[in-house]
């Protein structure tokens, strides 16, 4: 897992087992916690401060105390370059 920062939107960018890139908002939808800092298992990634987890699919919160889900970015790869779509 890496951080990136685009303007003030932190990012995310995993690298999963599978093979396949994801990308999800970098800030805990708990306490506004680095999510790139925490462990990933498979398609899930646990917050290091209080432990909730999120499917890093869907953004989905899997377990308190969070209780919303983060925001996912869709990626496209092209060539060697790993492209995030962030729109707004
Ligand atoms: S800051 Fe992530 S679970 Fe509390």
């Amino acid at each position: 897992m890496a951080r990136f920062v685009v303007g003030d939107l932190p990012i995310c960018l995993i690298h999963a087992d599978d093979g396949r890139f994801y990308a999800i908002e970098d800030r805990c939808s708990h306490e506004d916690y680095a999510l790139s800092e925490g462990e990933l298992d498979g398609h899930t990634v646990e917050c290091p401060r209080h432990g909730s987890r999120f499917d890093i699919r869907s953004g989905d919160v899997l377990n308190p105390p969070a209780v919303s889900p983060v925001v996912t970015f869709a990626i496209e790869l092209n060539d060697d370059a790993v492209i995030v779509e962030v729109t707004g």
